[in-house]
């Protein structure tokens, strides 16, 4: 096994070098321009194939709307040129939420969001013009086990898994969402849905990656006696029919999804491992992809991971969060997982573009990486997270130099999550300082009082 490494490339050579030695296969070309050209989804233009992905900034006022640090990010976002805005986690009920701060869509603030989507809008057309309109995406999410929505853990789980529920000092007897609050849970995602359309959105996602509610529903291999649970078929029926639902009331609005085609947990308790090897099988990843494209669906963004068990497979990073492992793996293998996993779905569905994850850890060479990704067809965009906290404007960057700017790229400290995991605001501690060092200072020394690691 790979020993893990920090990023350590002094130029193009010395990556190639690291690449070959590790036997991967990342595809890599000079020429950035693919990345940069204009594309169209569900009959929209989208001015360039670069994505934002969702990132939580746990910066919402009490009401759940946007506060100021949440319209300063998409702003940023937006001036920065990505074709492609995929905004974060936003509950569909209060007690979905993941932490207090978390965005909650209510008929109550959803002039705060138009207004969030006013200025992201207002924030592109002045950096780049009128014409320059980039696709706003809003990821719908219910945290499910990860639900803290006063800040305590209120777990609200779809199966019992052998592997979460002891670290979540879960009891046997903890009780599961019945079908029947799923179904009214459904409703709230409909109603949200709607919210997005009054609000000015393009699209809305029906988050089902990272382990949270929908993720794990597709993995309750042993939920039994429910209509949610045990076949492929009834595992993916709440995504699938919110996804119809949606697509049937808002016809205008585009319905998407982001998945995680591997959880990374063992079966039969993670979605996407082999029975035996508990390696990745995409074999129901693919027909997921399927469904979403028969369902409608015009572009889907493919993760993977849960990142409170396994952050490496989702973000590859140089140092973990405090507390936690360092993974006996070299991150440039989990690029290439990641890289690897998109491409062979992308191989297998056509004509249902798949944005793809885990760039950030490349640094300035991601677009190099990325584009070499599009031409060869295993991929239809190309997103990063950390990095676009750390430089939001490297689409325009890459438009006007053709390059990235080293001292400017994310450098995969964890200082971000750890941020989130402190009960802070989330942003770049590296990059952006002055917001952000203080946040972070303060969420670890709280943390420290609690008895962590510093
Ligand atoms: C602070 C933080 C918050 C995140 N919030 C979300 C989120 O709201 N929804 C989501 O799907 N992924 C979320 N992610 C995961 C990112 O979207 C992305 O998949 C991950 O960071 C890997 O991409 P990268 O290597 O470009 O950073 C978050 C990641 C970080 C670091
Ligand atoms: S704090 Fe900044 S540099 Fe560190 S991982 Fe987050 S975005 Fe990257």
């Amino acid at each position: 096994m790979p020993q893990h490494e920090r990023f350590n490339f002094a130029d193009k050579a010395a990556l190639l070098q690291k690449t070959e030695e590790l036997h991967l296969d990342l595809p890599f070309q000079d020429d950035v321009s693919i990345l940069l050209q204009p594309t169209e989804i569900a009959g929209r233009k989208v001015p360039n194939r670069l994505t934002v992905h969702p990132m939580e900034g746990c910066d919402a006022e009490d009401d759940g709307g946007p506060g100021k640090l949440t319209v300063r990010r998409y702003r940023r976002f937006a001036a920065g040129g990505s074709g492609l805005i995929w905004f974060e986690a936003t509950a569909v009920a209060p007690e979905g939420r993941s932490n207090p701060r978390q965005l909650c869509l209510s008929p109550r603030n959803v002039a705060s969001f138009k207004e969030l989507v006013r200025r992201t809008r207002a924030a592109a057309h002045e950096s780049l013009g009128e014409e320059n309109d980039p696709l706003l995406v809003l990821q719908l999410t219910h945290s499910g086990r990860y639900c803290h929505p006063d800040g305590t853990l209120r777990p609200v789980i779809a199966h019992h898994s052998q592997v979460l529920d002891p670290m979540q000092g879960l009891p046997i007897d903890y009780p599961l969402a019945t079908d029947e609050a799923l179904d009214q849970l459904q409703d709230a995602y409909l109603e949200a849905a709607g919210l997005a359309v009054e609000a000015g959105y393009d699209g809305v996602d029906v988050k089902a990656c990272h382990g949270y509610l929908v993720s794990e529903l597709l993995a309750s291999h042993t939920r039994s006696n429910s209509k949610y649970g045990g076949s492929f078929e009834n595992r993916s029926r709440f995504l699938l029919e919110v996804v119809s639902r949606i697509s049937e009331r808002f016809p205008e609005l585009i319905v998407t999804s982001r998945i995680s085609a591997y959880d990374g947990l063992p079966y039969p308790y993670g979605f996407g491992a082999d029975k035996v090897t508990n390696e990745e099988d995409l074999t129901e990843a693919e027909a997921l992809l399927g469904r979403l494209r028969d369902s409608g669906c015009p572009l889907v963004n493919v993760s993977i991971g849960n990142p409170y068990f396994s952050p490496h497979l989702g973000r590859p990073f140089n140092t973990p969060i405090a507390d936690a492992e360092t993974p006996d793996e070299h991150p440039l293998v989990g690029v290439a997982r990641l890289v690897r996993i998109t491409g062979r779905l992308q191989q297998k569905i056509r004509g249902l573009p798949l944005v793809g994850t885990g760039y950030s850890w490349l640094r300035h060479f991601f677009p190099h990486v990325g584009a070499a990704v599009l031409e060869a067809g295993n991929a239809g965009m190309i997103g990063v997270g950390r990095l676009a906290f750390a430089y939001p404007h490297f689409a325009k960057d890459l438009a006007k130099r053709g390059r990235l700017d080293p001292e400017q790229v994310c450098i995969a400290c964890s200082g971000c999550s750890q941020i989130m995991r402190d009960g802070g605001c989330a942003g770049c501690i590296v990059r952006d300082q002055p917001v952000y060092s203080d946040e972070y200072r303060e969420g670890r020394r709280r943390a420290t009082l609690k008895g962590a690691s510093p």
